[in-house]
């Protein structure tokens, strides 16, 4: 890079660091497609680069991607799904507290490959009664374990007897019973329960369930044969998965801040209710808020710092130099930076305060490194390129919309004029605010009906699963870490050199002049 041969004089004129770019634009607020990143030489291939990036001490993820805090966006299905891709999920708060604790736990519990809750049929049952219940519910499996009232494992119904010509006969009559079904003790799972169930599978020929038990031999789970081979077919290509260190799944839940009748923090209520994330196993707590250069922001992060010296802290939202060093001083380690840019955000248009977004990104992460914090770059993201562009400037990124879509998303599809879509609001659209997002926005929840909205309800075209949407997002990531022969974030960081996009320039680089013949449907293709 310091090579001053002429050619790269001519380069460094035109392609710029960010030291350079961006002070030279000062007077001009840029967003994603602004600018463009310029191609250097490259010995990495776009599949060797290395995406992992630390957000902070004891939280490191696998990918640079987080799955924001909304609830049309992140609860437990999406945490796993995400920390299964080696990313984050932050538990939104539009929920009772003691709910999120549970959206907590289903994370931290969740065990790949293993059913945690397998349907299961009982003894005075009749074969009638499940073959109804296969067909009410669906099911593509005929194989049921046998409990009784209290969970305890009786045997295991075989397929095989799970037939119209045995409608009649109990489920006690037909069951394999208890002494000779193949079980495993929830203890005996051990650090990595799929290479376990994998080794028990091949050493038992011809088994394809194993049922775990607890001491008291009550049903705790199912491994099937089909799942394991899948997930261990997959493993060489997936992304390694998020875990802590008991290799639990991570995960974050974001916190309000919570405030009594007469406006002042809830100090009681915000530390016993960290303290129950914690104890939940909560991996980081995200205090969230439109301004977080504020101070009942400030308020809130000093109060859980002091109180839980080592827990993750992620506070925002900034697009100030002083913001993050408001946030740092008061002790989080990671900021969120982004204030309108996401795609359901009215911010800018109601209160006419909002900062395009590369631009905010370069400002906060001055001085993110002269406080030593890291930085999530959070909102406006709708395609891949826009990822690496904030990677230059961010540790990682958080994605509203481009998730939003997803079955792991909370949330129904709706079917409109033969299309499908699900619901996709604002934490400051009305709905979400009576729903309890209020604080976030500065409002109580008793007055969200004057408040001005800062949000919008929205529709997101039904996507593919998160995996394969992730999975296009790390590709376009890993190819422009290759454009940049960028072996890893801190590579790509340090190299990367930009400059600003004319409109035209911003048309050629979308396809133009041709007839799209398949039309991109899903995130994953957009992506
Ligand atoms: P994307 O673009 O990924 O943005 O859909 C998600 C981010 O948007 C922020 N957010 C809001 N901002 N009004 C706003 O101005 C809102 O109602 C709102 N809801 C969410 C939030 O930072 C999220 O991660």
């Amino acid at each position: 890079m310091a090579d001053a041969s002429p050619a790269h004089e001519v380069d460094s004129e035109f392609y710029q660091p960010a030291s350079r770019f961006f002070p030279s634009h000062s007077r001009t607020a840029l967003t994603y497609d602004d600018v463009t990143l310029a191609t250097l030489y490259t010995e990495i291939l776009p599949k060797e680069s290395q995406i992992d990036t630390r957000l902070a001490e004891g939280l490191h993820l696998n990918i640079p991607l987080v799955s924001a805090d909304m609830d049309t966006v992140t609860e437990a299905r999406m945490a796993i799904a995400m920390a299964l891709n080696g990313g984050l999920g932050l538990i939104h708060y539009n929920m009772p507290e003691k709910e999120q604790l549970s959206e907590v736990s289903r994370v931290k519990n969740h065990v790949h490959g293993l059913i945690q809750d397998p349907i299961r049929v009982h003894p005075e049952q009749h074969i009638g009664d499940v073959l109804e219940l296969i067909e009410k519910k669906r099911f593509s499996f005929s194989t049921f374990p046998v409990v009784d009232a209290v969970g305890t494992l009786l045997g295991l119904l075989p397929g095989h007897v799970v037939k119209p010509r045995y409608a009649h006969r109990k489920v006690s009559e037909a069951l394999t019973p208890r002494a000779q079904v193949r079980t495993i003790s929830e203890r005996e799972l051990g650090a990595d329960p799929i290479a376990r169930a994998d080794r028990f599978f091949t050493e038992n020929l011809g088994i394809h369930k194993l049922l775990v038990v607890d001491d008291h031999d009550r049903l705790k789970g199912l491994f099937t044969l089909s799942d394991i081979e899948r997930i261990t077919q997959e493993t060489g290509a997936a992304l390694k998965p998020a875990r802590d260190s008991q290799f639990r799944l991570l995960c974050g839940a974001a916190i309000s801040t919570i405030r009594r009748k007469d406006g002042s923090i809830d100090r009681d209520r915000v530390i016993g209710h960290v303290g129950a994330l914690i104890d939940r196993g909560v991996d980081c707590v995200a205090v969230s808020t439109a301004h977080g250069h504020s101070r009942g922001v400030g308020e809130v992060v000093k109060l859980v710092r002091d109180a839980f010296a080592h827990l993750p802290i992620i506070a925002g939202n900034v697009t100030s130099a002083a913001g993050v060093e408001f946030l740092a001083s008061n002790g989080a380690n990671v900021i969120k930076v982004g204030q309108g840019p996401g795609s359901i955000c009215t911010t800018r248009v109601v209160a006419g305060v909002g900062i395009p977004q590369l631009t905010a990104l370069y400002v906060t992460s001055r001085a993110a490194a002269a406080c030593g914090v890291t930085l999530l770059a959070d909102g406006g993201i709708t395609k891949s390129g826009d990822i690496v562009k904030a990677l230059t400037l961010a540790q990682g990124v958080i994605c509203g919309g481009m998730f939003a879509g997803c079955p792991e998303a909370p949330g129904q599809i709706v079917e409109i004029n033969g299309k499908l879509y699900k619901q996709y609001r604002g934490m400051g659209s009305h709905a979400a605010m009576k729903a309890g997002s209020a604080a976030r926005y500065g409002h109580s929840a008793d007055s969200t009906r004057k408040a001005a909205a800062e949000g919008i309800e929205a529709l997101k075209e039904v996507a593919a699963s998160l995996d394969s949407v992730v999975g296009q997002l790390i590709g376009g990531i890993q190819s422009g870490m290759g454009y940049l022969g960028a072996a890893n974030l801190t590579s790509l960081r340090d190299r990367a050199r930009y400059i600003q996009v004319s409109p035209a320039g911003q048309k050629e680089a979308a396809p133009h002049d041709v007839i799209e013949v398949k039309t991109s449907s899903s995130a994953a293709d957009k992506a």
